[in-house]
């Protein structure tokens, strides 16, 4: 089957002049647009890892917070990405905020958030949240969902009437940028592209050819 959608992109051009200094400042400036837009889950992002044997594997996660410390998000630390991140503490993000005409990329170093950060986010979580995070040995091998369900209900009646702590397996990484990339679509496909890197603290901007 071809596949053919001829999308031609047509909002303002990116004015370099009136791009923050910061990327993450930046990045906040458009995340409040798409926000204020409407856009379902604007912080719905592809994370992008790379496996110690080199194998690369991306997938969607939400963000939890973006400031001067870095992006954050949180998983399983028994999963596939965790794996990844752990082995090489890099990553790669993509949002794609398609009525916008608008991607952004960031590149960066990866760590674990402390422990007591992840305790306090998972505390704010729906208990149905907390109990699926518990119950699920996120990207290994499950013999059937009734498995899944029984073991849902195993951590039910474990923290039966009491408060559910988080679980040693389950929490965030921070990403700390040194490269982020701000695209607009254009028409013609001449889009406009920012590229931010940071070099002993201090960001360059370069514009890149479509
Ligand atoms: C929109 C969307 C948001 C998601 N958010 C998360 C998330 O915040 N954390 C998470 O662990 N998985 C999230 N997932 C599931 C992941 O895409 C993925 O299936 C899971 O984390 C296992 O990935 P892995 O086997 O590569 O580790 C989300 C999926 C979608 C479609």
């Amino acid at each position: 089957m071809a596949i053919d959608y001829r999308t031609d992109y047509q909002a303002p051009p990116l004015d370099f002049a009136l791009l923050a200094e910061n990327p993450v400042e930046q990045f906040l400036s458009w995340f409040q647009e798409a926000e204020t837009a409407g856009l379902p889950e604007p912080n719905a992002m592809t994370v992008a890892t790379v496996s110690s044997d080199g194998e690369p594997s991306a997938r969607m996660l939400l963000l939890k917070s973006a400031d001067s410390r870095g992006f954050t998000f949180y998983t399983n630390y028994g999963s596939a990405k965790a794996s990844d991140l752990d082995s090489t503490s890099r990553a790669s993000l993509v949002f794609f905020w398609q009525p916008m005409h608008r991607q952004v990329r960031v590149n960066g170093a990866v760590t674990r958030v402390p422990r007591e950060e992840s305790a306090e986010y998972f505390a704010t979580r729906p208990r149905d949240a907390q109990i699926g995070a518990w119950a699920s040995r996120q990207s290994s091998v499950l013999g059937s969902r009734e498995q899944l369900e029984q073991q849902v209900a195993a951590i039910e009646a474990r923290f039966a009437g009491r408060e559910i702590a988080v679980p040693d397996y389950w929490g965030g990484y921070r990403l700390v940028p040194d490269r982020v990339e701000f695209w607009q679509g254009q028409p013609s496909r001449l889009h406009d592209r920012a590229l931010y890197v940071v070099e002993h603290g201090m960001w360059t901007k370069a514009r890149l050819s479509p």
